[in-house]
């Protein structure tokens, strides 16, 4: 296996998959291991910051040890380190941090205290085979990223990421798991939804898009109170069972609730495309790169294409391997900054928000 200098090691620890990953100069992933707390969370309907930190400490000799294996180099090959510092839970990313500012201290090498969103940012263009390089980054370009955290549009150019739209209360995958958990999906409840919405019929349940006004922003709050609500009303009548705390997670749902959640995932989509509707009118941008763990929603990549297509944008959705949080766009994303000049502090320290300016 051939392999271009630098090579870095990327951990990723801001929430409940401990990952490390090793790429190489030319952006190809050498190895990317994604461990995941599922089973120590699912208990709880979703992630509880204590429990996350223990597993990451417990999890990490065991990913790095097999991201190097699968990588087929020794530790003291790295050039350079990169963990993600933020934002995320304070406890999992110290975890992480710590591990990679030590091993960077160890080999003598340099330390990329990384922004998760940058990660995801980048990711689109990573390579999904071993031995591929990872494609070109236009010098300008447009991100959406969409996930448990985050809803934002982000606009990079040379050597600056600029965030034009933002969400003004909940994040969209938040959103798609407090509805599920509210039916009894089991955690995580974005990508459940996702497959039972499929066999639904989307025009039982209309639900409103949030005005844009002058200021350009997001908001999934008022999907998700309207989803709670319709769920209220199918339990009155009936068409839903009623759910009690420690229910069992349920797998399947009634017909009336998968068309409610086939609306509620038809609005969540719309909003969307309104807002990349209206940047598109505003600014006539060419590329797209669409990234985080909603990333993956059926509907979401299905619609984007066509409407990219149609307005002559290079659209490009994240590789599914890497829509979740993993470590390889960490590594990768250090990379790219080293390529573009941008400016790293080596002594950066976790936060759980940081600002997304540069
Ligand atoms: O990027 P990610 O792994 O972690 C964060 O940085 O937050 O995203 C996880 C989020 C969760 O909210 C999960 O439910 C959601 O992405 N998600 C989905 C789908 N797959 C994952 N949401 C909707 N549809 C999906 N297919
Ligand atoms: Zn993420």
């Amino acid at each position: 296996m051939s392999w271009n200098r630098p090579l870095v090691l990327g951990i990723e620890t801001s929430c409940d998959d401990t990952a490390c990953a090793v790429v190489d100069g030319t952006g190809r992933v050498l190895s990317s291991v994604v461990s995941s707390q599922l089973k120590a969370h699912r208990p709880y309907g979703g992630v509880v910051p204590e429990i996350a930190s223990r597993e990451h400490l417990q999890s990490w000799p065991q990913v790095s040890r097999k991201a190097l294996e699968q990588a087929e180099i020794e530790l003291s090959e790295i050039d350079a380190v990169a963990a993600t510092r933020g934002p995320g839970l304070i406890g999992s990313l110290l975890v992480g941090l710590s591990l990679g500012r030590a091993i960077a201290f160890a080999l003598r090498r340099p330390f990329h205290g990384m922004h998760h969103l940058e990660g995801h940012l980048f990711s689109p263009f990573l390579g999904t085979d071993r031995c591929q390089d990872a494609s070109a980054i236009p010098a300008a370009f447009i991100g959406l990223v969409v996930s448990g955290g985050h809803a934002s549009i982000l606009e990079v150019r040379d050597d600056t990421i600029r965030s034009l739209v933002e969400t003004r209360d909940d994040a969209m995958g938040e959103v798609f798991d407090k509805v599920g958990k509210r039916l009894g999906l089991p955690y995580p409840q974005g990508p459940r939804l996702d497959v039972l919405a499929e066999r639904g019929d989307e025009s039982h349940f209309r639900f409103s898009v949030p005005r844009q006004q002058d200021e350009p922003f997001f908001s999934f709050s008022g999907l998700k109170s309207q989803a709670l609500r319709q769920i209220e009303k199918l339990e009155e009548q009936d068409l839903l069972p009623r759910r009690s705390a420690n229910d069992a997670p349920v797998e399947d749902l009634p017909r009336p609730a998968l068309d409610l959640l086939s609306g509620f995932r038809r609005a969540a989509v719309g909003q969307i495309l309104d807002r990349l509707e209206r940047l598109h009118t505003e600014r006539r941008f060419v590329d797209l790169a669409v990234s985080g763990g909603v990333a993956a929603n059926r509907l979401l990549r299905r619609e984007l294409e066509p409407w990219a297509e149609k307005r002559g944008v290079t659209l490009r959705l994240v590789p599914l391997v890497y829509a979740s949080d993993n470590a390889a766009m960490i590594a990768f994303a250090a990379l790219e900054r080293e390529r573009r000049g941008m400016p790293d502090d080596p002594r950066a320290v976790v936060a759980s928000r940081i600002p997304f300016a540069s």
